[in-house]
């Protein structure tokens, strides 16, 4: 795979910050970076054949209408779903768990329930199960991390009885990259009938995902973290689970018949896409999964692995730098604190240099808790990333400890 020529296909690079310097994107788990074919995928959409899909018969509406029809099957084959009904649009994972949660989860609930999520979840995967929980009195148990960030999966097994109802937890750990036991997971949490949500946010850019394979109840990720726009993400949920659960929102396109009296609604996914669907990000999210397909989601997570070895081979080795979690199996994230700088100034001061990393929470409160820090600064790898990028990381870091020393 030549990383050059893949990266001339994202015009972003094209570019060079204030000071003339090249950017070095290392912030892949907030966002990823676009390719021309998905920006001309939208605006060939926009300019070519506007109009609103399923609803006209004049060509541009049955050429929308069969874009959005491929782009569903393309994210059916790309996690590998047994139907295309089971693969709702959504704006977004975040959006997709609080559908799930009111939806799903909070009809039903009760203070004799519980709902299991860890210590490591993003705030979109922690904060909807906290408060379905809150305002249904049901119990909310964390399953703990170790010393090293991994989950603590013996004390998971013990948080598990028939008072669990489900648990939700992330693929991968969008702060320290540890990649969870998903199989074991969903083996454990099976015995007790408890229904899991996988938060994929992080895992589909990566590593090939089979839904079927993997047995989830629901899945959920962001189109913008696998190349694609912001605004488009998917539900995945069991056939049997989306028909059981009422529409997640009411309105036009999710109908078969209305009277003054009563509603039928449509069949799935239809029945939980009511109104407008984003069309330009439907069509946006298909192309980046062309794009994905093409490249090789397994060349993809081999280029990134070896970049992480990379990465982490030398920080073990940079004075003054700390990574934080050494987890069992970690994907192309890696956090880290530089002495008692804080991790904004790290990030102001390799910005200058043109490397994007993030500084902060990464919008995980109780893992910082648990860190016993205030935030850390994380690097996450891309298909773009090179290690001569790994190479100037390192000496930005090497002059942001010495200037603060
Ligand atoms: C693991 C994880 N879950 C959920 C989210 C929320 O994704 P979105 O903001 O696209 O809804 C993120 C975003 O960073 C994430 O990394």
């Amino acid at each position: 795979m030549d990383v050059e020529v893949i990266k001339k296909q994202f015009p972003i690079f094209d570019q060079t910050n204030p000071a003339g310097k090249d950017l070095i994107y290392l912030d892949n788990a907030a966002t990823t970076q676009k390719p021309r074919v998905v920006i001309d995928a939208i605006a060939g959409y926009y300019s070519g054949y506007n109009a609103n899909v399923g609803r006209g018969s004049y060509w541009p509406a049955t050429a929308a209408t069969v874009a959005f029809k491929n782009a569903r099957t393309a994210v059916r084959e790309f996690i590998n779903a047994a139907s295309s009904k089971e693969c709702i649009f959504t704006s977004g994972t975040t959006d997709a768990i609080n559908k799930v949660a009111n939806n799903y989860l909070m009809p039903d609930l009760t203070s004799s329930d519980s709902v299991i999520v860890s210590e490591m979840e993003h705030h979109g995967n922690f904060v909807p199960w906290q408060q379905a929980c809150l305002r249904t009195g049901a119990r909310l148990k964390v399953i703990p991390l170790t010393n090293d960030g991994d989950l603590d999966y013996e004390a998971f097994e013990s948080l598990l009885d028939d008072s669990v109802k489900l648990v939700a937890v992330t693929a991968i750990s969008n702060t320290l990259g540890t990649k969870n036991d998903l199989q074991r997971i969903i083996r454990a949490a099976r015995k007790y009938g408890a229904v899991v949500l996988v938060d994929a946010a992080q895992l589909l850019t990566h590593e090939p995902i089979d839904v079927q394979k993997l047995d989830c109840d629901f899945l959920v990720f962001s189109g913008h973290k696998v190349f694609g726009p912001t605004g488009i993400g998917v539900l995945y949920g069991k056939e049997e689970l989306l028909e059981a659960m009422s529409p997640l929102s009411y309105g036009g396109g999710m109908v078969k018949q209305v009277t003054v009296e009563q509603t039928v609604f449509a069949d799935l996914p239809k029945k939980h896409e009511a109104g407008t669907s984003n069309i330009a990000g439907v069509i946006g999210l298909g192309a980046a999964i062309g794009f994905v397909n093409q490249l090789g989601i397994e060349s993809i997570h081999a280029h990134t692995k070896a970049l992480t070895d990379y990465a982490l081979e030398r920080l073990k080795n940079l004075e003054g730098v700390t990574v934080l979690g050494l987890p069992k199996e970690r994907a192309a994230v890696i956090s880290l604190v530089v002495g008692q700088v804080h991790p904004h100034d790290v990030a102001s001061f390799l910005s200058e240099r043109g490397i994007a990393i993030r500084a902060g929470h990464h919008c995980t409160h109780p893992l910082m808790q648990r860190l016993g820090v205030q935030g850390t600064c994380r690097i996450s790898f891309g298909i773009y990333n090179t290690p001569a990028e790994v190479d100037q990381l390192i000496e930005g870091l090497e002059e942001v400890r010495d200037f603060f020393a």
